[in-house]
C-alpha cells in the first residue's frame, strides 16, 4: 500500500493504588479490525525503578477454537505449525529436531501471534505490537478456564523486565474478522508502532538478492568453514598457514562467478556467507570468541571483489554470524561497521545460531531485544540496512527503523534442506503468524527441490511444487527477497527464472483475494510505480483451484498475463519439478481459475499492454 490510514478511537483508564499512592494507565485504540492496549507507568514520585516479576494479562475465549500454534520456547521460532483445537494443545508432541537451542517451556504454552478460528468462522489473532525494552510475550493456555495468559520470557534470573518511568508495555493485540483475507491485511500491528525516525531513507532500497548460501545447506556443495581444524583460537590461528577446502563457498572465484550472474539477471547484491575466519569451530559449543567480523579467509580478497562487484552494479552483502555470543558482537560491532563502510556495504545479514551470551539470557528476553533494537540503530546510523535471522518476531518495528527490512524469526526455506522440513501447509499459515509482525526472508526460489540431486538416497526434499516456490515471491510479502536456489539450477529452467526476475518487490496497493489458514492463498499486489501486477496463489498438500478475480485492473484496458503453473501431473512430494508455462490475454473482467498441485502453487505476472 502507498498509504496506509490510521483510524482509531482511544480510551484511557486510570488506575491508582491508593495505600503506595501510584498510578498506572491502561490505554486502548480500537480499529475497525481489533483492537491493542497496553500499561503505561508515568513519572512518579513512588514508582521510579522497578522489575517486572510477572505480567497478567488474560485472553478470555468464548469456546475451545482451532488454533494454528507452535511451543512456547523462549529461544527460537523454527517450529512447524500444529493444527488443533486449544484444549489438545500439547507442545511434548512436536518435533524440534533440527534446531540447536529448542526446548519448549510448558506442554499448554504457545508462541504469539496465534491464529485462531471459531467454530461461527470467526478469525481472532492475538498477538503484540512495538516490542520494545520488555520481553516478548508467549501465551499460555489455561484449560480449565478457556483462558490465555501471557507469559513473558525471563531473564537468567528468572526476572521478566526491568523499567524506569516513564515506561510502557508492548500493545497487546486482539485482530478479528470473519474474512480471513481481512487478518493477512491488518495494517494495526503497524499503525501501533512508532514512526520512523530516519530523516534520511534513500539508502534504504527494497531489492532482490542472490546468496553463496543454499550450496551451504544442502548436500556435498559448498561449505562455510575455509578449513579442517576443529578448537580454532581465533586471535592467535595461523589462518594463511591452513590449507583451503574446495568448497569453501566463498572463495574469490566463487563470489565473481555470483556477483557475474547478479549482473546479468538484474540482482541487486550477493549475500556472502563464509567470507571470515571463525566457521571451522563456529557451532554448538557455547564459546565467547568465536568470530571477529572483520577478518577474511585469505581466499576472500574482501576489496577486489567489492571492487569488481560494483564495477558490474552490484553490492555484496554482509554477513555477520554471532553464534548467539552477543556480547562478543557488541564488543566488536563498531569495528564490523567501519569495515562495510570502507568497502561499501550498505546490507547486513545478521544469525543468532545457539544459545545466547550473556549465558543464561534467552533470544526473546528483554536484554536481547534491546539488542536486535541497538543492532537496527547502529546500523541505521551508518546507512546499513539489517536483516536478522534467529531473531526475536517482529512486532512492526520495521516503521520505527525502517532500515530493518526483514527478519527469519520463523522455520525457513532452508528447513527443507536438512530437516524432516516445512510440511505443505506451513507457507499458508505463516502470513497468519509470524508475518503479522513483518517481512520475512523466507529465501524463496528453489528449483532443484529433491536433496538426492545433490545425494543419491537422501531423502529431504522441499515440501512444494516449483510453481509454488515462484508464488511465494507475491504470497510473502517482504522489500527484500533471495533467489535462493544456486545459479546452475536457474540456467538450467530460465523460462520459469524469468518470473523471479521480473516480480517486484514493493507495492503501490495490495488484494487478498481467498485465504484461510492452512489451507490456501490468493494474492494479486500491483508493482510500485508501475501498472504492472503480480499475482500468487499456494495451497496446503491438497489440490484445488485458485480463482483470480482481476476486477482491479484498469477497466477497458488490456493485459498479458503469463502463468507459471503446476503442470497436470505436478505433486510437491513424488513430482515437485513439474511446471507449464502459458500466455493469455487478460482485462478486468477476466475471472482467472488455475488448477493447484496438491502442495502447489501458480505465479502469475500481468502486463499492461502498451
Ligand atoms: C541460520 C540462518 O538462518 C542461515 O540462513 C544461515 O546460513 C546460518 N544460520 C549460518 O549463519
Ligand atoms: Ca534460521
Amino acid at each position: 500500500m502507498s498509504k496506509i490510514a490510521d483510524r482509531h478511537n482511544e480510551l484511557v483508564v486510570v488506575f491508582h493504588q491508593e495505600k503506595e499512592d501510584r498510578v498506572m494507565r491502561m490505554r486502548f485504540r480500537l480499529f475497525d479490525d481489533g483492537l491493542g492496549f497496553r500499561y503505561e507507568f508515568d513519572k512518579q514520585p513512588n514508582l521510579n525503578y522497578f522489575q517486572v516479576t510477572d505480567e497478567h494479562t488474560e485472553f478470555a475465549l468464548s469456546g475451545n477454537h482451532t488454533a494454528f500454534w507452535i511451543p512456547g520456547d523462549y529461544d527460537t521460532n523454527e517450529y512447524y505449525y500444529t493444527k488443533t483445537r486449544l484444549l489438545d494443545v500439547d507442545a511434548s508432541t512436536v518435533d524440534g529436531t533440527g534446531i540447536g537451542t529448542h526446548g519448549y517451556f510448558h506442554n499448554h504454552a504457545v508462541q504469539s501471534p496465534l491464529m485462531m478460528k471459531t467454530d461461527e468462522g470467526l478469525y481472532i489473532n492475538i498477538f503484540e505490537a512495538a516490542l520494545v525494552d520488555y520481553p516478548a510475550m508467549h501465551l499460555m493456555i489455561d484449560k480449565k478456564r478457556m483462558v490465555l495468559t501471557s507469559s513473558l520470557t525471563p531473564d537468567a534470573l528468572g526476572t521478566k523486565a526491568y523499567m524506569q518511568t516513564p515506561h510502557h508495555t508492548p500493545w497487546r493485540t486482539v485482530i478479528v474478522s470473519d474474512k480471513a483475507t481481512d487478518i493477512v491485511a491488518s495494517k494495526l500491528i503497524l499503525n501501533l508502532n512508532e514512526p520512523s525516525g530516519i530523516e534520511d531513507p534513500s539508502y534504504i532500497r527494497p531489492q532482490k538478492y542472490i546468496g553463496i548460501w543454499w550450496g551451504m545447506h544442502v548436500p556435498n556443495t559448498m561449505s562455510w568453514n575455509y578449513a579442517h581444524e576443529p578448537n580454532i583460537r581465533l586471535e592467535t590461528t595461523d589462518w594463511n598457514a591452513l590449507q583451503p577446502l574446495p568448497q569453501h563457498g566463498a572463495s574469490n572465484k566463487n563470489v565473481r562467478r555470483y556477483i557475474d550472474f547478479a549482473a546479468e539477471h538484474g540482482f541487486s547484491s550477493v549475500l556472502v556467507e563464509g567470507w571470515n575466519v571463525g566457521w571451522e569451530d563456529w557451532a554448538g559449543n557455547w564459546k565467547e570468541e568465536v568470530f571477529d567480523f572483520v577478518t577474511p579467509y585469505p581466499d576472500f580478497d574482501i576489496k577486489a571483489l567489492n571492487e569488481y562487484a560494483r564495477s558490474k552494479g552490484v553490492k555484496l552483502m554482509m554477513h555477520h554470524e554471532t553464534s548467539s555470543s552477543v556480547t562478543n558482537y557488541e564488543r566488536r560491532i563498531d569495528k564490523a561497521i567501519e569495515l562495510m563502510q570502507q568497502h561499501g556495504y550498505d546490507a547486513v545479514k545478521t544469525g543468532y545460531v545457539g544459545w545466547i551470551i550473556p549465558r543464561g539470557e534467552k533470544h526473546d528476553g528483554q536484554w536481547m531485544v534491546n539488542h536486535f533494537i541497538r543492532v537496527a540503530e547502529k546500523m541505521a546510523g551508518a546507512r546499513i540496512m539489517l536483516n536478522a535471522h534467529e531473531a526475536v518476531r517482529p512486532t512492526g518495528l520495521h516503521r520505527t527503523w525502517p532500515n530493518w527490512v526483514a527478519c527469519e524469526a520463523a522455520r525457513g526455506n532452508e528447513f527443507n534442506a536438512w530437516s524432516a522440513g516445512n510440511p505443505p501447509a506451513h507457507e499458508t499459515i505463516l502470513p497468519f503468524t509470524r508475518l503479522m509482525g513483518g517481512p520475512m526472508d523466507y529465501t524463496p526460489g528453489i528449483f532443484e527441490l529433491k536433496m538426492d540431486y545433490y545425494q543419491p538416497g537422501n531423502t529431504n526434499q522441499v515440501h512444494t511444487t516449483l510453481a509454488k516456490q515462484l508464488a511465494l515471491y507475491v504470497t510473502m510479502y517482504s522489500p527484500i527477497q533471495m533467489a535462493a536456489d544456486l545459479p546452475e539450477n536457474y540456467e538450467k529452467r530460465m523460462d520459469a527464472f524469468q518470473f523471479i526476475k521480473d516480480v517486484a518487490v514493493d507495492w503501490d496497493d495490495s488484494r487478498y483475494l481467498e485465504a484461510e489458514p492452512g489451507e490456501y492463498l490468493t494474492v494479486a499486489r500491483k508493482a510500485k510505480g508501475s501498472n504492472d501486477w503480480f499475482a500468487g496463489a499456494i495451497t496446503n498438500e491438497n489440490a484445488r483451484t485458485a480463482t483470480f478475480d482481476l476486477s482491479f485492473l484498469d477497466p477497458g484496458a488490456s493485459y498479458e498475463a503469463t502463468i507459471y503453473a503446476d503442470a497436470k501431473n505436478a505433486h510437491w512430494q513424488h513430482n515437485p519439478g513439474a511446471y507449464a508455462i502459458r500466455r493469455q490475454k487478460v482485462n478486468s473482467k477476466t475471472v482467472l481459475k488455475q488448477a493447484l498441485a496438491p502442495g502447489g502453487g501458480v505465479a502469475i505476472s500481468i502486463k499492461k499492454s502498451k
